[in-house]
């Protein structure tokens, strides 16, 4: 069914009737590919067994992510009985990317600013010398993990620069993210459950002071995001001190494992199709469209989210009012009516207009961000050790919503 490391699709199985989110077959996390196109070819428009629908088809998920009316962001419904009263719930009911306007609109206002590609333009030699001291640590070492050695050493540095967080506090960053983010995921258990509150509570009390220093010392809105959020208070856009800390959470949560599973499936990916890896060595201008490419082909978000606010009508099945959609980005990436070839990796692909950043009103804010990091990490990385190969398989993460890996063994 699928190559050395499961991206690649060679038949496709039936789906039974049972199939469900919440409790997927083990051979879906390595490569769940084969289950995407089935579901898109036999049910495009699932209703699952707790009554919430999957959609998989890319015309489908445009037609979801452009009517935010419609289609609701807001999670205060769908998160109370699963996460009750707890910090779990005020984090993720407060961010961003779970509400709908106006809350959304005054956030992701005061974070826009900060994110533009002329912004991103500034951070890149610095980015660029971070990336460079990692290639140069990892040099002298016989072999190497090319998550824990690179590809997660990037993302916490930049984020933490992002919000100007002193570099000896960012160690617990990533770890504090990996549990609240994962909490996202169809199934956990009740002992992750309390790990991520208990994250949650280290990551509030740890932002408290941050924030308060930031109030003594404010940096410069137009590079310190943390002090544009502040600051934006006094400007109109007011943003109580909970919605304030829990979107500085997400923040600093959004950038980390997304990022780190661009750069990580890229170099994977790059392995698995050597002809490609050949091509972007000899060619290293092609860098831009073959980060486009790893986006789509291994998107890091795999899942997305909404509730229908009124009765409306997907394809041809109706649907009432309260309903919980689920969005497949990683199906909709591989979808034949859009993608011509889908399954195959092709690093100059034009047009490739993925969904790895959603579409709409709740588009990935740190898209630049994150393209540019990929771009530095993936190219530099090439240039320097062209040979790098697997010295063992690739350890998945097993997370259905974000896709990567825990560890890449390799030698240089
Ligand atoms: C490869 C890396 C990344 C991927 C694949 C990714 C993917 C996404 C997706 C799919 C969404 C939309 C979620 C939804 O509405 O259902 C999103 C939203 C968001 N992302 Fe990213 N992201 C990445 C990196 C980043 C980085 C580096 C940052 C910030 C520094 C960031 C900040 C955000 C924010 C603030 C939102 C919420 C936007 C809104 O609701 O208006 N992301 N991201």
């Amino acid at each position: 069914m699928s190559s050395q490391y499961q991206n690649i699709v060679t038949s496709v199985p039936l789906i039974s009737d049972d199939f469900d989110l919440r409790h997927l077959p083990a051979d879906f996390y390595q490569n769940p590919y084969p289950y995407y196109h089935a579901l898109r070819e036999q049910t495009p428009v699932r209703k699952m067994p707790d009554g919430s629908y999957l959609l998989t088809r890319y015309a489908d998920l445009v037609h979801v992510y452009k009517d935010a009316r419609t289609f609701s962001s807001d999670k205060k419904l769908e998160f109370k009985p699963r996460y009750g009263d707890t910090l779990l719930y005020e984090h993720h009911t407060n961010s961003l990317v779970f509400n709908d306007p106006p809350l959304h609109t005054r956030v992701r206002r005061l974070i826009m600013g900060g994110l533009t590609p002329a912004a991103m333009a500034d951070t890149e030699p610095g980015l660029i010398k971070l990336v460079d001291g990692l290639l140069d640590q990892m040099e002298n070492k016989n072999e190497v993990d090319l998550i824990s050695d690179f590809a997660s050493a990037i993302p916490v540095e930049i984020i933490g620069n992002l919000l100007a967080v002193p570099h000896d506090e960012r160690e617990p960053l990533r770890e504090w993210s990996l549990a609240i983010l994962g909490a996202l995921e169809p199934a956990i258990t009740p002992e992750f459950f309390a790990y991520a509150n208990q994250c949650v509570a280290e990551f509030l009390d740890y932002l408290k002071q941050l924030v308060a220093q930031r109030r003594l010392h404010p940096g410069d809105p137009k590079t310190d995001m943390l002090t544009r959020l502040i600051e934006g208070e006094a400007n109109g856009e007011k943003l109580t001190e909970t919605e304030l800390l829990q979107n500085c959470v997400f923040l600093l949560n959004a950038g980390h494992e997304t990022t780190t599973n661009l750069i990580g499936n890229g170099l994977v990916a790059l392995q698995e199709w050597p002809e490609q890896k050949a091509r972007l060595i000899a060619q290293p201008e092609m860098i831009n469209t073959a980060i486009e490419e790893f986006l789509r082909f291994e998107s890091s978000n795999q899942l997305g989210n909404r509730m229908t606010t009124v009765d409306t009508q997907i394809g041809d099945i109706n649907i009432v009012a309260g309903s919980r959609i689920s969005l497949c980005i990683g199906a909709a990436n591989r979808d034949p009516l859009q993608f011509p070839d889908p399954d195959k990796l092709d690093i100059s692909r034009s047009p490739n207009r993925h969904l790895a950043f959603a579409s709409g009103i709740h588009q990935c804010a740190g898209m630049f961000l994150a393209r540019l990091e990929g771009r530095v990490a993936i190219s530099r990385l090439l240039a320097r050790f062209p040979d790098y190969e697997l010295s063992a398989a690739p350890v998945r993460g097993g997370r259905a919503r974000f896709r990567g890996f825990l560890s890449v063994p390799c030698k240089l």
